[in-house]
């Protein structure tokens, strides 16, 4: 390891925090019901296809990107190529806009697991999600409650703090979830009714709509477009198999998902199969979940805190990888200490969250808003839909055509630079190039495209409900575009090294 002291101890401590960082809220809750409404098996076999082709391409991208250059993700892009550092800037921000809804999603799983003893005995789960959602202050609490626990981790630094964490949480969680899904496998007559809602391949229901959003769940699952993976691939050296590496990252990340949408469609079934039609969004696992968990009875309370826990872990390591691409620029950049930036960051996200918690929540009779949407839609959707793909666009731009001194259209040539530089990949190198270069951009622009104009037929009926994202989102682009080559381009950014400087 070149950064022994900060950076990552072993390839299994990488392998563990960047899985971590892919298994979230978007594995245990959205890929399920995203499954069920769009075809089933159908869904998850076009989502598979996306991993392989487009997911672990812009993954390999991202990791070799902060791999090669040991530094944040600004210094990263630009010692790809100098003019390409404004990606890193963007790869900076976008993650922490994420944070700031994401985190209120961890705060109110954090509620529901210190809260599975009570909340169960009191009757009725929907009403109990209602009011706790739209009270001024109690989401607010636990959002500040997980951005403590995040920030702790964040603070004791890569090696300490996320590795550590990682090694434990990981393993805790996977062995919750396989306990968890055997347990609802054996719930009884309707497990079968549930799983075949699940997973009954209709290929008519996927269509075009369903294909783009195997590829948007696909990224935000995967963690790829913005700088959590150059983040923690900086921290890792020449030990590392970048390939290997994704392929567990890859394979762990939709087996998980893919178990807890077996768990939860086989619990629905039994117990209360009149939900599976509306297993969907938010109230699934905080309603429909918590409805179930009550019909088992005293089980259903350890059932329940086991469940929500599972989550939280999940939720946690996401965050604290989205909070680390900021928190390793600013110190990096203005050589400041890590705890104390953490602090400030973590600050800042928590009081944009509270908004947003209110906005969610319905607090204030669901006044706040932007534009019509709430503002976790919103943010959602800015991320998400539109940056989101457009960072591993760059990505893979980045490695396939702008980090060599002279790009050529020749893939194999690319590649054997790619390999001087230490990319590894063995035999797979050689479609990977092929891939890098032409395939996945192009991919890429064209469900970005579609998802896009998709997105303007759904959000309204004259279409333009949704230009204000899509502006919003282009105008944050130009911002750091511009903040860039201002101030950025031609100063120092710092690197790895940075950390340890400031220690002595
Ligand atoms: N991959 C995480 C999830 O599935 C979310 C996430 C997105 C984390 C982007 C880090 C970066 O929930």
């Amino acid at each position: 390891m070149e950064n022994k002291k900060h950076g990552f101890g072993s390839s299994i401590g990488f392998i563990l925090a960047a899985a971590g960082s892919a298994v979230g809220l978007g594995n245990l809750w959205a890929f399920p019901y995203k499954v069920s409404a769009n075809g089933g098996a159908a869904f998850v076999l076009v989502y598979i296809l996306c991993v392989i082709v487009i997911g672990s391409i812009a993954m390999i991208s991202e990791i070799f990107i902060g791999k090669r250059a040991q530094a944040n993700a600004v210094s990263s892009y630009k010692k790809a190529n100098k003019n390409l550092g404004f990606l890193g800037l963007i790869a900076v921000l976008v993650p922490t806009i994420i944070i700031c809804y994401y985190s209120v999603l961890g705060g109110w799983t954090l509620r529901f697991t210190v809260n599975s003893f009570q909340s169960i005995a009191s009757a009725n789960n929907a009403v109990s999600f209602g009011s706790f959602s739209s009270n001024v202050y109690e989401p607010v609490f636990f959002t500040l409650v997980f951005m403590v626990m995040a920030s702790i981790i964040i603070m004791a630094g890569i090696k300490d703090g996320v590795e550590k964490s990682s090694k434990v949480l990981m393993p805790t969680l996977f062995i919750i979830l396989v306990f968890i899904a055997i347990f609802c496998l054996f719930l009884g007559d309707g497990v079968k009714d549930g799983l075949v809602y699940y997973l009954k391949p209709n290929f008519a229901e996927l269509g075009f709509s369903g294909v783009v959003a195997a590829m948007g769940q696909a990224f935000f699952s995967l963690s790829i477009g913005m700088g959590t993976l150059v983040a923690y691939g900086s921290y890792t050296g020449k030990e590392i198999k970048i390939g290997n590496a994704t392929f567990m990252i890859c394979l762990f990340d939709t087996l998980v998902a893919f178990i807890a949408g077996l768990a939860i469609f086989s619990a629905i079934g039994a117990l209360q199969p009149e939900s599976l039609k509306s297993a969907q969004g938010v109230g699934l696992i905080y309603v429909i979940i918590p409805q179930i968990f009550e019909k088992m009875g005293s089980v259903g309370q350890i059932v329940s805190f086991l469940f929500f826990a599972m989550v939280v872990i999940a939720a946690l390591t996401s965050v604290i990888s989205i909070l680390e691409v900021s928190v390793q620029f600013i110190t990096q950049k203005f050589r400041k200490n890590r705890k104390k930036v953490t602090l400030v960051m973590s600050l800042i996200c928590f009081i944009i969250s509270i908004p947003v918690a209110w906005s969610v929540g319905g607090a204030f009779d669901g006044k706040i808003t932007i534009f019509g949407y709430d503002l976790l839609t919103f943010l959602d959707e800015i991320s998400n839909t539109v940056l989101m793909p457009l960072g591993a666009i760059g990505a893979c731009l980045t490695v396939g055509w702008f980090i060599e001194k002279k790009p050529s259209a020749n893939p194999f040539k690319t590649l054997k630079s790619l390999q001087e530089e230490g990319i590894g990949l063995g035999k797979f190198g050689k479609i990977f190039a092929v891939m890098v270069k032409y395939i996945t951009p192009l991919l890429m622009v064209f469900v970005e495209v579609m998802g896009v104009r998709g997105k303007f037929i759904e959000f309204g009926a004259k279409g333009l409900d949704y230009l204000p994202i899509v502006i919003t989102a282009l105008i944050i682009i130009a911002i750091m575009i511009a903040l860039y080559f201002i101030f950025f381009k031609n100063k120092e950014t710092g690197d790895n090294s940075v950390e340890e400087q400031l220690e002595k």
